[in-house]
């Protein structure tokens, strides 16, 4: 006789007690690129910090993290909806054209009042900027340095996640709603955190440290140890976060939005040829996180005085 059964003939309430846990387990989470996405560009990234940046982001962190950059990459959402940080909440995403295909800075990086550089890729220019005034000692008190390193490497998550630069009238995609294999979900959501999870599940046995792992084997000896250089090249970095979310809205396109009509049920083959996607992405991320602190806090020959 199973356990299940055992106590729901003796004792009917103790099912009742399990039903309800595993739907409060369950509840969807509405966050953005979620939690494990973050926590896992943020660890790529630190690993690939040079000495002196490394001691710096160390410095920059609240005693509590331990020195761990990941463990407080998620804080941007955390409190973007408080009223203090309320004028971060368009900073997370761009909303371009519908169909378009095309992301152009001047025309779509902007908040729902139109106020200009108020996106995703304006915001990883203006904490650039901040964290690079840091190290020369000319940092403007006006602003917490700690808190430009969180909202930088957050940013930089969220940019590479194909679905963060969407169409304006789907809302990136959030507005789509369909089934992730049985389960209710919407598109965005998808990218955020389904395959990611569903990856965990089903191909590392739910260990989010291995897929980690993995993914960061293949940085340094497998398939993109190749591509690493190409990805950090950037000869002005007040101008690479237009490409990174140029490349966001044609993988939206390519890969996210593609066969996907509203009540669909995505299952195995969306999985199996979007995984890889979001694998590359959340790499690239890292990567380009450690590439921009490394400039901006390491001992390079400075090029980047980027404007104010
Ligand atoms: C830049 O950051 C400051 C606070 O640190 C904020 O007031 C400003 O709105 C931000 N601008 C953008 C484009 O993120
Ligand atoms: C900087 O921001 C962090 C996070 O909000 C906060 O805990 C810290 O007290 C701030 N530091 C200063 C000097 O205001
Ligand atoms: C690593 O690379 C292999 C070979 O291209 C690929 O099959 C695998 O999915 C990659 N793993 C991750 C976690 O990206």
């Amino acid at each position: 006789m199973s356990r299940s059964v055992r106590l729901g003939m003796f004792f009917p309430w103790e099912d009742a007690f399990l039903v309800c846990f595993v739907l409060i387990l369950a509840l969807p989470n509405t966050e953005a690129w979620s939690k494990e996405g973050h926590v896992m560009t943020c660890k790529i990234a630190q690993a690939l910090l040079e000495p002196q940046a490394a001691e710096v982001v160390r410095n920059l962190l609240p005693d509590y993290s331990n020195g761990d950059l990941s463990a407080l990459c998620t804080w941007p959402d955390q409190i973007r909806h408080w009223h203090k940080y309320q004028w971060t909440s368009s900073l997370h995403f761009i909303d371009t054209p519908d169909k378009a295909c095309t992301y152009d800075y001047s025309r779509d990086c902007h908040d729902s009042h139109g106020l200009k550089g108020m996106c995703v890729a304006g915001a990883i220019q203006n904490f650039t900027t901040q964290l690079s005034h840091y190290k020369h000692g000319s940092s403007d008190r006006r602003y917490n340095m700690t808190e430009a390193l969180l909202f930088l490497s957050h940013f930089m998550g969220d940019i590479h996640q194909p679905l963060h630069v969407g169409f304006t009238s789907d809302e990136g995609g959030n507005t789509v709603d369909l089934r992730w294999f049985k389960h209710k979900s919407n598109l965005h959501h998808v990218w955020d955190r389904e395959i990611i999870l569903t990856a965990a599940a089903e191909l590392y046995g739910k260990d989010m440290d291995l897929l980690q792992k993995h993914i960061q084997k293949n940085l340094t000896h497998g398939t993109w140890s190749d591509d690493m250089s190409l990805w950090k090249d950037c000869d002005d970095l007040f101008a690479c976060p237009n490409k990174y979310a140029a490349e966001s809205i044609n993988l939206a396109c390519k890969w996210g939005y593609k066969d996907v009509s509203p009540g669909a049920t995505l299952s195995d083959k969306y999985f199996n040829s979007r995984m890889p996607i979001v694998t590359k992405r959340i790499a690239q991320g890292g990567v380009r996180l450690s590439m921009i602190l490394n400039r901006v806090l390491g001992n390079h020959n400075q090029d980047i005085l980027v404007p104010a």
